[in-house]
């Protein structure tokens, strides 16, 4: 039913946050704190969380923050912790905020003969994987290692462990010994003909597995690097130090395992349960995510080499324009090691290089997904460079919470013109597939701080709960806003643009085939009045032709042979062909994006989703496969 379509890439924006850090040439963060003069103030957390949203009447007159830190940044980030707590299976602590839940799908595991309750639900239906699950954690403990001040400042720091924590006792679970991976717990054809409450999740459910004699390599590096990360931000932030050492022992483990258990393949050769949603194009970027992540926790140099070894097996010849998701980590791995190399002597001008250049190409986008207007050159200075990273990544954190032809933030609960249907079978309180959209009339519940799939490329929306692509919640798009949402807490002077803005989203003109209707009566004129140019040309070149055609028309009676030869050359096959040439080329579609297009010829992993970001903002991932 569901295979993820348009979502807006948060990801994008945090890589060129943590770009600016990687760029920066020291170890430490990045974002410098630009607030001074305001007021620091006690976080009051006065939202509701389990009734219905309220706004305020009114919009506010200047998104200038009333103090320090930010009290809707706070919001944010305290929302979108919270949202994890909504996507928790298991059973569910006394503390557990989201009060709508229940305790579910407690015999987990019970087909395989171990415990493989609790996790989080993956987005919007009850099916639990690894391989997106693995790529929210790395990415929510490098935002914690990178903005944990953001946390602190929002008092957040409690959610941040409940939450990674929340996913690494179940990854644990998920990783009982050291030949064996779960990949995936739940048939997705069962699943997806279920819409309806946590306490009747329907059965069987079954339990997938890799191992060592037969490997997902994929999926075992990737989950290397979710314990590697996270098991820094215990032994860095958290203060964990037991824990720490136990998340860092299945990183180990499981990096070996990815290395060593042969055939190294993709995992779905071994699970093709796992093909409905989460199909991975190729294994070798996350062995080189894995060894980066690994590098980064022990200072290893010889993770540090594998890395490199790997990214140069990937056999790029110029770095690859895709941007980050669960299934394409390239970009990261070369932002990681710039940062983790920074003083060592692991080659830190290569990492720099890549990871300059990947942010580069990622603000730099060819049409139409230029974001530059001023255009300016690649021979700008660092400190240039690191600006428009930066102020790349906030207009698409600014898109996404208002900034956007449609007025819409995407988060929900937090505005008025907030989705209200995301696509939740627990949110909406609907109890069948066929009924989805009516029944009931508006959602049950809140699913607070949930982003949703997002607009189309044109910008337009549609607030359906049937229209997965654009309405689905899911944990691999919702992580990285995490760490986005401490860095703003920790830099931010302004709240988000929603805050100015009144309620009603604005209509928009209609869009036919991909264009808006003034664009189709442009091209309708453009090609009457090149068909006309066309026409004017051609005269003017044969005008001998015609001449000659015009007498001979007049001595007609006279001499009909000639007339008949002229005739012929004025309308031979040679005009009507350029013509036919110019309309076709009108109509013929854009060529692939850059990536895609290197990828298809060359044979390489073929890039799971043209990176085209909407023409005013945020990147999107079109036909990603998702549940
Ligand atoms: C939790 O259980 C209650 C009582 O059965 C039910 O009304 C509610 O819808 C359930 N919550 C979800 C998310 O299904
Ligand atoms: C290893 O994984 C494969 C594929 O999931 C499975 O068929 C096999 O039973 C597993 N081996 C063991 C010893 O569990
Ligand atoms: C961990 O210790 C550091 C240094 O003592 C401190 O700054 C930080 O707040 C501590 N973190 C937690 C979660 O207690
Ligand atoms: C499992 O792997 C860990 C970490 O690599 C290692 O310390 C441990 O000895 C291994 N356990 C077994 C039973 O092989």
């Amino acid at each position: 039913m569901k295979a993820a379509g348009y979502s807006l890439w948060a990801v994008g924006a945090s890589l060129a946050i943590f770009t600016t850090g990687a760029l920066a040439q020291d170890n430490s963060i990045t974002a410098t704190p630009t607030v001074t003069a305001r007021p620091t103030l006690p976080v009051s957390k006065t939202w509701p969380t389990a009734s219905a949203p309220t706004y305020p009447d009114q919009p506010r007159d200047t998104q200038e923050s009333p103090s320090f830190p930010d009290p809707e940044y706070v919001k944010l980030l305290d929302y979108t912790l919270l949202f994890f707590e909504a996507q928790r299976s298991g059973k569910l602590p006394p503390d557990q905020r989201i009060t709508w839940r229940n305790d579910s799908a407690l015999n987990d595991g019970k087909d395989v003969g171990i415990d493989l309750s609790g996790g989080y639900y993956d987005a919007g239906d009850y099916l639990k994987f690894i391989f997106p699950l693995t790529f929210a954690l790395s990415q929510t403990c490098w935002g914690g290692l990178e903005f944990y001040e953001g946390y602190q400042l929002a008092d957040e720091t409690k959610y941040l462990d409940q939450m990674v924590r929340w996913g690494m006792d179940w990854l644990i679970k998920a990783h009982p010994n050291n030949n064996t991976l779960f990949v995936q717990v739940g048939v997705s054809e069962v699943d997806n003909n279920y819409w309806g409450p946590d306490t009747h999740i329907p059965l069987p459910r079954n339990s997938f597995q890799v191992n060592n004699t037969h490997p997902g390599t994929d999926v075992m590096a990737d989950a290397a690097a979710a314990f590697a990360s996270c098991s820094m931000l215990y032994r860095d932030k958290l203060n964990d130090t037991a824990y720490a050492n136990i998340l860092q022992t299945h990183a180990e483990s499981l990096f070996r395992l990815a290395e060593t258990a042969t055939p190294q393949q993709v995992y779905q050769t071994v699970v093709p349960a796992v093909t409905c949603c989460y199909a991975s194009s190729d294994f070798v970027d996350e062995l080189a995510w894995g060894a980066a992540w690994m590098y980064k926790l022990t200072k290893n140099t010889l993770y540090a080499q594998k890395a490199a070894r790997y990214i140069d097996q990937l056999n790029i010849r110029s770095v690859q324009t895709s941007p980050v998701t669960w299934d394409d980590k390239c970009g990261i791995v070369y932002i990681l090691m710039a940062g983790a190399t920074v003083g060592t002597v692991d080659n830190n001008e290569k990492w720099q290089g890549l990871a300059e250049e990947f942010a580069q190409v990622t603000v730099d986008a060819p049409k139409p997904c230029s974001f530059t207007k001023d255009g300016s050159s690649i021979s700008a200075s660092a400190q240039e460079n690191i600006d428009r990273y930066r102020s790349f990544a906030l207009g698409q954190i600014n898109y996404l919470l208002g900034a956007n032809p449609l007025k819409t933030p995407y988060i929900v609960g937090v505005h008025h013109n907030s989705p209200i249907n995301p696509h939740s079978a627990p949110a909406s309180g609907g109890i069948s597939v066929d009924s989805i959209d009516t029944f009931p009339e508006k959602e049950t519940y809140t699913i607070y701080g949930a982003l949703v799939g997002g607009p189309d490329k044109n910008d337009r929306f549609e607030d359906h709960r049937s229209d997965w692509r654009q309405n689905e919640v899911a944990l691999d798009y919702n992580a990285p806003f995490n760490g986005l949402m401490a860095y703003q807490v920790m830099t931010s002077k302004l709240s988000p643009p929603y805050v100015t803005i009144p309620a009603g989203r604005p209509d928009l003109p209609p869009i036919l085939n991909g264009m808006e209707v003034w664009q189709i009566i442009l091209i309708v004129i453009g090609s009457i009045f090149v068909a006309v140019a066309i026409g004017a040309i051609v005269c003017y070149r044969k005008r001998e032709q015609i001449r000659t055609w015009a007498a001979a028309r007049k001595q007609g009676r006279v001499d009909n042979n000639a007339n008949k030869h002229s005739m012929k050359n004025l309308s031979g096959p040679h005009n009507r062909n350029n013509q036919e040439a110019v309309v076709s080329n009108l109509a013929a579609p854009p060529p692939l994006p850059n990536g895609q297009e290197r990828a298809q010829s060359q044979g390489q992993r073929p890039v799971p989703a043209p990176p085209l970001p909407s023409r005013n903002g945020p990147i999107l991932l079109e036909d990603a496969q998702r549940m």
